[in-house]
């Protein structure tokens, strides 16, 4: 499994913004996706037709992504794994998008004593699915 991520990441490029590229093959298993390194209140995805969906972590939607008309989307291929990882059980040309999350507690900077700085550890993951040669 760490010698899959470390691949993965030897695949990495920054494609736009803060997003993290990354390149898996279709078909790949256990791709695991570390989309926050703190507790997550939701994660979001945008998928390559522009369809935006949600995966609460809690509430009646736990588990499982929904689109934006509250329609729920099969999930059973994703496991979630704490804090604030994905894991695609096996890759398939659906799961390419943009991943993002909703984190659970909300830093405000003004709070934080004077010289503290806080990094934007907020990291969107921009998915691509590399078709069979
Ligand atoms: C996610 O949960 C929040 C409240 O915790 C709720 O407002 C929102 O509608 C839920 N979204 C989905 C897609 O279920």
């Amino acid at each position: 499994m760490m010698k899959t991520l470390l691949l993965l990441l030897a695949l990495v490029s920054v494609s736009y913004g803060f997003a993290l590229g990354i390149g898996v093959p279709l078909g790949e298993k256990d791709v695991a996706l570390p989309i926050s390194s703190e507790e997550v209140k939701a994660f979001t995805r945008t998928l390559k037709n522009g369809q935006k969906q949600v995966w609460n972590l809690s509430g009646p939607n736990k588990g499982t992504w929904v689109d934006s008309k509250g329609k729920k989307v099969p999930s059973t291929n994703f496991v979630f794994k704490a804090p604030g990882t994905l894991i695609i059980k096996k890759l398939s040309n659906d799961d390419a998008g943009v991943y993002d999350y909703e984190p659970l507690k909300v830093i405000k900077e003004e709070k934080l004593p004077p010289g503290v700085h806080v990094d934007p550890h907020q990291q969107r993951i921009e998915l691509s699915v590399i078709g069979k040669l």
